[in-house]
């Protein structure tokens, strides 16, 4: 079975109340469950933190552990050599997600320091990215969903 684990970074633990005109109102729990009843083939893990250091620590335990990431590292994504080192450290193939288009925004969100180190990144189309990064493993390793 294909095991992915799906990442958020910091502040993405305030989906459906933070900036909702940016964010949605949907929170992350409610999108989590609906994500596992679509990919039913697929082992699906969750993990948040605000934490730079804990989001690396639990980037290095997923090693051996799943065949894919999809990260979303909120601001991190624009701020951390760190994560961006972890990535290339792990070995795992990692998607980035944004669920704003970051390219529409604030001139610091231009730059991803871990876009580089990614397989790809999906970003402004809402939390459809997370499936669509599910879906890029799927197609990418359909023989671990059989
Ligand atoms: C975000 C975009 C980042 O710029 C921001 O800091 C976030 C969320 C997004 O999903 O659109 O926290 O990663």
């Amino acid at each position: 079975m294909l095991h992915l684990a799906v990442i958020n970074g910091p502040n993405l633990n305030l989906l459906g109340i933070r900036e909702p005109h940016i964010y949605g109102s949907q929170s992350f729990d409610d999108y989590f469950l609906l994500l596992k009843e679509r990919f039913l083939s697929v082992e699906l893990d969750y993990y948040q933190s605000n934490v730079e250091g804990e989001l690396i620590n639990y980037l290095q335990n997923c090693m051996g552990m799943v065949q894919g990431i999809v990260l979303n590292a909120g601001a991190y994504s624009h701020t951390s050599i760190a994560l961006a080192d972890a990535i290339s450290a792990i070995g795992i193939p990692v998607v980035e997600v944004h669920i704003s288009n970051v390219l529409a925004r604030e001139d610091y969100r231009k730059t991803s320091f871990i876009a580089s180190k990614c397989v790809g990144s999906v970003s402004g189309l809402g939390m459809d990215g997370y499936a669509l990064a599910v879906q890029y493993f799927i197609n990418r390793l359909p023989s671990e969903t059989a």
